[in-house]
This record gives C-alpha cells, sequence and structure tokens, in this order.
C-alpha cells in the first residue's frame, strides 16, 4: 500500500499521476485539512503533524509514503527520513516496525521538489518563475534547489497568495478566482518569467486559470508526473509489487471533516 499525504487536497494531484502509473495498488490518502494550510506554520509544527500522520498510514499498511506537499516535503522530510528510513540502524527499524506493526523495519519517503532543474532547459528569456507558499521558499530545501541556477538564467519568486484557500473551496476558475491568481502571477510574467514552475501541489487544480491568465507561448510545469515515475522506480529498488496488480483499493482518511475531500477526489480522481 502507498500511503499519501498533504495539508489537505492538493496531494490529489500528486496521487492522480501515481494511480495512473499504479493503478492496481491499494492507497490511502490522509488529508489534515484541520491544520491547512501548512504555509506559514513553523517547520517544528510540520515536522510533528508529519510524524503523527506516518504513524497513522504506517498502521492502515503503508510501505511507501509520499510527501504531496511541497512544504511539508521542505519542513520535514529530512526528519522523517532520519527517523524511519535508514534500516541499517537498529533505533529506526525498532521505530518502523513498531510504527507498522511489525510489517516494516524501515519506511521510505518520496517528496516533492519545486521543478526548477527541468525550467532551466525550457526558458528562452531566460527566466524562471516560481509560485510556492511562504514555507517552501524560505525552506533550505528550495535554497538549495536554487543555487543550483547558474549563468545566464534567473529565477524569480511568488507566493501564490491564496491560492490554497481557493482551492480548498473548490473554486477553481471566475472572476474571484482570476483576480487572486493574477496578483501572485502578474509579477513573474512582468519580470519576463515564460516558465511557471507550480511549487506547490495545490497550484495544479487551478491550471485552466493559470494558463489564461499567463496566455499562450508560457509553459507551466507540474512536477508531479515525475514525482510519480520517481515513486514507481524506487518501490522497485526497494523490492516493492510494481503497483500494476491487485485490487487499486483507496482509503481517504482526513483530521477534519471530510465532505471536501470525498467531493474533490470524486471530482478529479474519478473522471
Ligand atoms: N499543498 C501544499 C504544498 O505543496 C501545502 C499548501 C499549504 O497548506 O499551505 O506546499
Amino acid at each position: 500500500m502507498i500511503g499519501i499525504f498533504d495539508s489537505g487536497i492538493g496531494g490529489l494531484s500528486v496521487f492522480r499521476e501515481i494511480r495512473k502509473l499504479m493503478p492496481g495498488e491499494s492507497y490511502a490518502y490522509y488529508s489534515d485539512n484541520a491544520h491547512c494550510p501548512y504555509g506559514e506554520k513553523t517547520a517544528d509544527y510540520i515536522i510533528g503533524r508529519a510524524v503523527q500522520i506516518t504513524g497513522i498510514l504506517a498502521g492502515k499498511g503503508a510501505d511507501i509514503i509520499v510527501v504531496a506537499c511541497n512544504t511539508a516535503t521542505a519542513a520535514a522530510i529530512s526528519a522523517l527520513r532520519r527517523l524511519y528510513s535508514d534500516r541499517s540502524d537498529p533505533e529506526v527499524r525498532k521505530r518502523a516496525l513498531e510504527i507498522s506493526g511489525g510489517r516494516r523495519d524501515h519506511i521510505m519517503f518520496i517528496g516533492m521538489e519545486p521543478a526548477v532543474k527541468p525550467a532551466i532547459g525550457l526558458t528562452k528569456t531566460g527566466v524562471i518563475g516560481v509560485l510556492a507558499t511562504a514555507g517552501t521558499l524560505k525552506a533550505e530545501k528550495y535554497r538549495n534547489t536554487r543555487e543550483l541556477v547558474h549563468g545566464p538564467v534567473k529565477v524569480v519568486e511568488h507566493v501564490g497568495q491564496g491560492f490554497v484557500e481557493l482551492v480548498e473551496k473548490g473554486e477553481l476558475s471566475g472572476r474571484n478566482a482570476e483576480t487572486v491568481v493574477e496578483a501572485s502571477l502578474r509579477p513573474l510574467l512582468d519580470a519576463g518569467a515564460d516558465v511557471i514552475v507550480l511549487g506547490c501541489t495545490h497550484y495544479p487544480f487551478l491550471m485552466d486559470t493559470i494558463r489564461k491568465i499567463a496566455g499562450p507561448g508560457i509553459a507551466v510545469i507540474d512536477p508531479a508526473p515525475a514525482v510519480a515515475k520517481h515513486l514507481a522506480d524506487v518501490m522497485k529498488e526497494d523490492g516493492l509489487p510494481d503497483g500494476c496488480q491487485g485490487n487499486g483499493r483507496v482509503e481517504l482518511l482526513s483530521s477534519g471533516p471530510d465532505d471536501n475531500l470525498k467531493a474533490a477526489y470524486a471530482m478529479f480522481m474519478t473522471a
């Protein structure tokens, strides 16, 4: 079973791609909507949530966990790997066995990363725009990725202010959504960006509105397909079944009311 979590429904944009590759796999998806958004929360707070959710997903049977949230990846994935991934450490083995009910002696984590590297090969103006949460943009993990951009290529960033709230409300288009999206996207376009990297898993749900405002000639990158492919590769290396056989069972879990999650799942995942 693959466990997937996000602060809300954003991670469904990653889940959608994973399930295309591994339709027979069983899944447990956890929306931490009682604590959403993560974007402005401290790293310690997010680590606490990530550890708790890992325990829940491993207890449900997850063999590998996708942190389908850029903000949680930036804040917590190193801590999660330290606690549960290194099977050569007896303490880690003990901990992993404990939370998985004796099934697994280590748990692997797959995280999100803003797709700055692929964007370098696509830009013609030499300007890449990154939209992400405040937490992702200030995290060391992102700063390190950004350091990889040298020479003539420049990276400009903006927080997608209000984007997560729009997606959680299911307001993906219309006048208000366009005004909200434009306020954060326009500064990147004005700076000359011809490639926009979506650095938050909620943002792909606003793709049509983002494309409408960006206009033709602007590439918009969603890293979810690449993450799904990476997950399949890591599962293979770790000796897990290939995810194509099986019953494709999906369990939806959330820390708050689950009506949003169920509606979003029905809309985006069963279409
Ligand atoms: N979906 C998230 C991300 O990828 C979290 C957004 C939030 O809760 O602020 O960053």
